[in-house]
């Protein structure tokens, strides 16, 4: 709801209130929703500011900045209208949220160039999310550049701490926390996605709360904090402005990438909002509620190394144990026998599929799965017919030797041409060999930006339109297709890519240990039904360790589940397990995939870590709870679990794992299990340790309700 008295607006949302006064470009209020609305006028004080320039007396960092024609980068932008909005208007070109809510629009003019900024904040009714962006119209007669249009500006007061995603490949979305001291902070990417290294999640921690930021784009983004002298703490996020100039036309607009924040009390609120709003307001199309199958993928089972019998023996083995789709990864197509070629070649290798996709796809349904089918649209080999044909497609600076990653080059997406042909030859794949999943993967990152005719201060953000033109182009054509992203794991996961793929390939780290910091890191800004969690052979691919099969499934149902291996190698025990797996999986998937999601113990630091999901009416949970090491004569691990109606009494049940001798079993009031000790007397129990160098300790239980009342 927004309300308005005079020059101030009140947006409110189910838990916060956020107060703006247009006039002065100022935030009055933001955080816990006040019941009354009283005198803001009264209260202010330090100004904080919801937009800052640049040419006269504040040296703080600006979230806009211009070249103007005149070659002064002075800007003086005061207040001209607001309005108050009915539907929240679309972004052209950007994904955006959506859904039911009111948008504040509020118009600034620089009086001497007649430049225009829009800012938008949208509330929904439903969520404390707050949508916020910023639009640039230039209504002068002249050309104009853009140095910096941060999408959200928001001034805090007092001392902040700051939480950060960051990671490498393998090892995405670590929880950094940082003390604020005076001065610049700030985290970004430059390498053309939202990247493996800076997740664009940002939170701030505050006495109060903590406030939450994310950016709707998946290109080079930068969040700064400014702790400023006055003790004003300034939060900036949006487009990085390294390497960014854009010139700005007379008559035309350059729309910023959406942001949103929020508040709650505590980081377990911030997520809680975070996954509500990006399953609401983010994730569309048909999979938006709808339960994901558990598939198996052939990729870490057999690379490129494999022949239609093999895949065909996979697939009569996943379908025996219980899986619903057979996804078939990288090395089918073309030349592709190793990374050194071929993409962009996307016909069919008649020789590895046995006769063809279609023909491989059928044999597939024929055995009672689903088909899936990987690709790499935005690549191109030099070995490939498409560089032979096409060498202009190619990303590369004219003269100069490209750099090589994976033996591959990017596309330009920047052109149009480009964009055409793989929404044509992508959509090609998808409509013959009848796919219902596809996994849309991105194996290196953008060097050598470099576009005919393209400046180079515009070429990133104009890969993203084009790259952002060609997906929605794509999952439009395919309604019914389940996408997943990826990006040489988690490389690009941001809630961009989530308005058109439904869930992102979390990291191709799938050891149990190194996953579960990885999924509980992504979770404090992304909910469950998004992240792909698979289970995989040991010694892993990655780290060489090994963990029991029974505790790799657990980490895995922190995500969607799917199984990442040959499972024709499975022995018959191995596959009694993985079926009893599937098969509770599949009974407790809805509150698995779409529960209340809660973060147990302390994944960075603590000995205890795990996640529990908890459906809507509290009456089902399932919880892992996982042990780092075994510490001789240490405290006894215990967790204190989440989300339970304190006043109803539920059973605990050890899900019978096969590295497990007992499963425990227990009843106690909700609020006990919450704020006492529930002790993991046994968890030092597993059998399989001994085998297993990477032994984690993990149990998965089932809680639930079987009084309602305590007494
Ligand atoms: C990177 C992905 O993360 C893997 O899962 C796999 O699809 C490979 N690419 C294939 O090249």
């Amino acid at each position: 709801m927004i309300r308005k008295n005079g020059s101030i607006f009140c947006l409110e949302t189910p838990h916060t209130t956020l107060v703006i006064k247009a006039d002065t470009a100022e935030y009055l209020y933001y955080g816990k929703k006040l019941v009354s609305a009283g005198n803001f006028e009264s209260c202010r004080g330090l100004p904080c500011k919801l937009l800052s320039q640049f040419g006269q007396d504040d040296y703080t960092e600006p979230s806009i900045l211009l070249e103007n024609a005149d070659g002064g980068i002075s800007t003086a932008f005061t207040f001209s209208k607001s309005k108050i909005l009915k539907e929240k208007p679309q972004i052209p070109g950007l994904p955006s949220s959506y859904g039911k809510g009111k948008t504040l629009e509020l118009k600034y003019v620089d009086e001497p160039t007649k430049v225009a900024l829009y800012i938008y904040y949208t509330v929904f009714e439903d969520n404390d999310v707050i949508a916020v962006s910023s639009k640039l119209f230039n209504a002068s007669e002249k050309e104009l550049h853009i140095r910096r249009l941060a999408s959200l500006q928001l001034d805090l007061l007092g001392d902040y701490s700051v939480v950060t995603f960051e990671g490498a490949f393998a090892r995405e979305r670590q929880k950094v926390s940082r003390t604020l001291n005076k001065g610049v902070f700030y985290i970004d990417s430059k390498n053309g996605a939202s990247s493996h290294n800076r997740n664009p999640f940002v939170m701030a921690k505050g006495q109060d709360g903590v406030y939450a930021f994310n950016l709707v784009y998946s290109g080079n983004h930068k969040e700064i904090f400014e702790a400023c002298e006055s003790g004003k703490t300034r939060v900036l996020t949006g487009i990085n402005d390294f390497m960014f100039r854009w010139m700005l036309a007379p008559g035309e607009q350059f729309d910023a990438p959406e942001a949103v924040m929020c508040f709650a009390p505590d980081e377990d609120g911030v997520s809680s909002q975070m996954h509500a709003f990006i399953g609401e307001h983010i994730v569309r199309g048909k999979w938006k509620k709808k339960e994901r199958p558990v598939l198996v993928n052939n990729w870490e089972g057999t690379h490129f190394d494999f022949n239609e019998e093999k895949l065909l023996g996979i697939a009569r083995a996943a379908k025996k144990a219980g899986v619903e789709l057979f996804v078939l990864d990288d090395g089918w197509f073309g030349n592709r026998f190793d990374e050194h070629r071929a993409l962009g070649d996307w016909y069919d290798n008649i020789e590895k599929t046995g006769g063809g996709l279609k023909h491989l796809a059928d044999k597939i349904r024929e055995i009672g799965l689903d088909f899936g089918i990987w690709v790499e649209p935005e690549m191109i080999s030099e070995d490939s017919d498409l560089f032979r044909k096409h060498p202009e497609f190619a990303m590369r600076v004219p003269g100069r030797e490209p750099t090589r990653l994976r033996w591959q080059l990017c596309l330009n997406l920047a052109d149009e041409k480009v964009q055409n042909y793989v929404v044509r030859a992508i959509s090609d794949v998808i409509a013959r060999s009848g796919a219902t999943y596809v996994k849309w993967d991105y194996n290196r990152t953008l060097t050598d930006p470099f576009g005919k005719g393209i400046p180079q201060g515009e070429y990133f953000h104009r890969y993203m339109l084009g790259y952002y033109r060609i997906v929605s182009r794509i999952t439009e054509k395919f309604p019914d297709v389940l996408f997943e992203g990826c990006a040489g794991g988690g490389g690009r996961f941001d809630l961009g890519n989530l308005c058109y793929f439904q869930q992102y390939w979390t990291s191709d780290d799938t050891d149990a240990r190194k996953r579960l910091k990885i999924q509980d890191g992504t979770s404090y800004g992304y909910p469950q039904a998004t992240m792909g969690a698979h289970v995989s052979a040991c010694p892993n691919y990655h780290t060489g360790d090994s963990n029991p099969l029974e505790t790799r499934f657990n980490i895995a149902c922190g995500g969607v589940l799917g199984y990442e291996m040959d499972m024709t190698k499975l022995s018959v025990e191995e596959t009694e397990v993985i079926t009893r797996q599937i098969e509770f999986y599949k009974e407790y998937r809805k509150v698995l995939q779409f529960g209340d999601f809660y973060r147990l113990g302390n994944a960075f630091g603590g000995n205890v870590a795990g996640f529990m999901s908890v459906s809507k009416d509290k009456g089902t949970a399932v919880a892992v709870v996982t042990v780092y090491e075994q510490i001789f004569g240490g405290p006894a691990p215990a967790v204190k679990f989440k989300g339970l109606d304190p006043s109803s009494v539920y059973e605990v049940k050890a899900r019978e794992q096969a590295n497990y001798k007992k499963a425990p079993c227990f009843t106690a009031g909700g609020g006990f299990l919450m704020q006492g000790n529930v002790f993991l007397s046994d968890i030092y129990e597993d059998t399989q340790r001994r085998e297993n160098s990477g032994c984690l300790y993990s149990r998965m239980f089932l809680i639930t309700k079987v009084k309602k009342e305590y007494s």
